[in-house]
């Protein structure tokens, strides 16, 4: 991910050509190699989601990971306790690539399934996570502006890492895509969403995103209408491999149990 000059104008989510979108460079470049960052992020979000879980004494229940792109960690986080993981995601490049990891995914992953397993509650999952992740997962396109139309039910465990802010270079659209992300989740689900500080946008291959500039107080202030038990972290990793950005953000909570009106920004 690389910085692009600054004073560019403001790019909407409709005016990005999504289909372009490079699976296989965005993997090579970020996910080929477990990272410090996303390491540590494993770290908070495996323990937020066994602590969850642990003693609930609930059958196996629904997730989706919003923005799925072509990450795999998100799903594998939550898979132990869901029969059902929804990999929601509006580019057709990135549907493609995710359909393929389907059947057996690629072994880059399993340096993933590894951090998570050092927690005994996904640690003690006797099943294969192969075998979990192909009879669990579903891959839909659709575009989270539109997630409450998608409907089915509320689910009960969420995730959403670098999308909301990684998407447009809106704050009015970074903040509607949180809210979509957060009214997709029942009442007391878990989630975490990850998002890139300060974030002048990012190239997959040839092709340049956009991004909107947020910092911590974005991010909380974007979550808070719609969450209990709110964690908000700047990860203590600085960046090194990836630029353009000044560090990364973490959240983690429940879904709160209703929604304190905000005005869209
Ligand atoms: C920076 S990537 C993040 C991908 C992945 N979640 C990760 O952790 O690496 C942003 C993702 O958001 C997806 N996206 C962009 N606009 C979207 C929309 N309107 N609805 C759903 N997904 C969208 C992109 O296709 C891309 O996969």
């Amino acid at each position: 991910m690389t910085l692009r000059s600054s004073g560019a104008a403001q790019v909407k989510n409709s005016e990005v050509a999504w289909g372009e979108f490079d699976p296989i460079a965005y993997v090579d470049h970020n996910y080929r190699d477990l990272q410090a960052e996303d390491a540590e992020i494993l770290h908070i979000v495996r323990d937020h989601f066994a602590g969850h879980f642990r003693n609930q004494g609930v059958g196996p229940v629904s997730g989706i990971d919003v923005g799925a792109g072509a990450n795999l960690y998100p799903a594998l986080s939550m898979m132990p306790w869901c029969d059902e993981v929804t990999l929601f995601e509006r580019s057709s490049a990135n549907v493609r690539y995710l359909k393929r990891q389907l059947d057996s995914y690629d072994p880059n992953w399993d340096q993933f399934w590894d951090v998570l397993c050092e927690n005994e509650e996904y640690g003690s999952f006797l099943v294969d996570p192969r075998l979990q992740f192909r009879k669990v997962v579903k891959v839909v396109k659709g575009n989270i502006f539109d997630l409450e139309r998608f409907g089915g039910s509320l689910r009960s465990v969420g995730t959403m890492f670098f999308v909301a802010e990684s998407m447009t270079s809106s704050c009015r659209e970074f903040t509607l895509g949180v809210k979509r992300f957060m009214r997709a989740l029942a009442p007391g689900a878990p989630f975490a969403a990850a998002f890139m500080e300060h974030s002048k946008g990012y190239y997959t291959g040839k092709k340049f995103f956009p991004a909107c500039d947020v910092g911590e107080s974005e991010v909380r202030a974007s979550l808070e209408p719609f969450a209990s038990d709110l964690d908000v972290y700047r990860l203590k990793t600085e960046p090194k491999l990836r630029s353009g950005y000044s560090g990364m953000i973490l959240s983690c909570g429940r879904r709160g149990n209703s929604d304190v009106a905000v005005p869209i920004r």
